[in-house]
């Protein structure tokens, strides 16, 4: 098993690649922090990995076409790619400052969605492999406390839906999985007493995606019901809703 990891130093992206260590996987871990990626890289050799690289790059300033071919030449090839980095910077600086605005679509969405292209490019091109994409709960519906963070997640989603049709019929897999509010540097200023799942639930939610179930998946799984209930919210309610 070769797993590559983009955005492997976030807190649901590291409880995914201590789960493919433990397996014995062969890792290549991407992100910007090259000391954490060095301390990450002597983790998951301790937990069993049977090789991990490291790769410090700022994925929203990178080729995905050209850095995605040689991070895969670097493993030995690849089986899995999981997409796992975002920013969510408070919707009232994004909303009084669109540059802040903007550097969050450039990352959550433009470079996911590339990366995310030229990951179903390459895994089409030798007939298998899975990819996996984070996405969010927020991205089902436009509230207002998020809604310029949720609209990028949104965009995602329909992008890996996307690929997961094009991939139908084959031996491939795309899927996002959608986590609600997790416990991680993300949800660090939350107000307290908010209810989190840990990350690794949601991670083990990401690595079984990546070889069962349909192409959404909510993380944890009672997610589902729970966005079931607020899609099908009318406008009339949903306005009112402080949710
Ligand atoms: N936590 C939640 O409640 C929650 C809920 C729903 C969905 N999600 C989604 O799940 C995914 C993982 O979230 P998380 O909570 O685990 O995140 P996290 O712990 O806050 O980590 C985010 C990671 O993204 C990296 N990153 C941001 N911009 C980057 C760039 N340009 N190049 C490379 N790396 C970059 C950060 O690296 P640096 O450390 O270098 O900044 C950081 O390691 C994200 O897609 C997020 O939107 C999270």
């Amino acid at each position: 098993m070769r797993v590559v990891i983009l955005g492997a130093t976030s807190g649901i992206a590291t409880a995914t690649a201590r789960l493919y260590a433990a397996e014995g996987a062969a890792l290549m871990l991407v992100a910007r922090d090259a000391g954490r990626l060095e301390a990450l890289r002597t983790e998951m050799l301790g937990l069993g990995a049977a090789a991990c690289r490291t790769a410090a790059l700022d994925l929203a300033a990178a080729d995905p076409h050209s850095r995605l071919a040689d991070l895969v030449e670097q493993l030995g090839g690849v089986d899995h790619i999981h997409i796992a980095y975002a920013i969510m910077p408070a919707q009232s600086l994004a909303a009084a400052d669109l540059s802040v605005a903007r550097s969050m679509m450039e990352t959550n969405y433009v470079s996911t969605a590339l990366w995310a292209l030229a990951a179903a490019n390459l895994l089409e091109a030798q007939g298998r492999g899975s990819l996996v994409v984070l996405g969010s709960v927020a991205g089902d519906r436009g509230r207002r406390r998020n809604f310029i963070y949720a609209s990028t997640k949104a965009g995602v989603e329909t992008l890996v839906e996307g690929i997961a049709h094009r991939f139908a019929g084959t031996a491939l897999r795309a899927v996002v999985v959608k986590p609600g509010p997790t416990a991680t540097a993300m949800t660090a200023t939350s107000p307290p007493g908010r209810r989190m799942a840990s990350a690794e639930s949601v991670a083990r939610v990401a690595r079984a995606a990546a070889e069962r179930g349909g192409p959404v998946q909510y993380a944890p799984r009672h997610w589902w019901w729970i966005m079931l209930v607020v899609r099908a919210l009318p406008w009339w309610l949903f306005r009112r809703a402080n949710i």
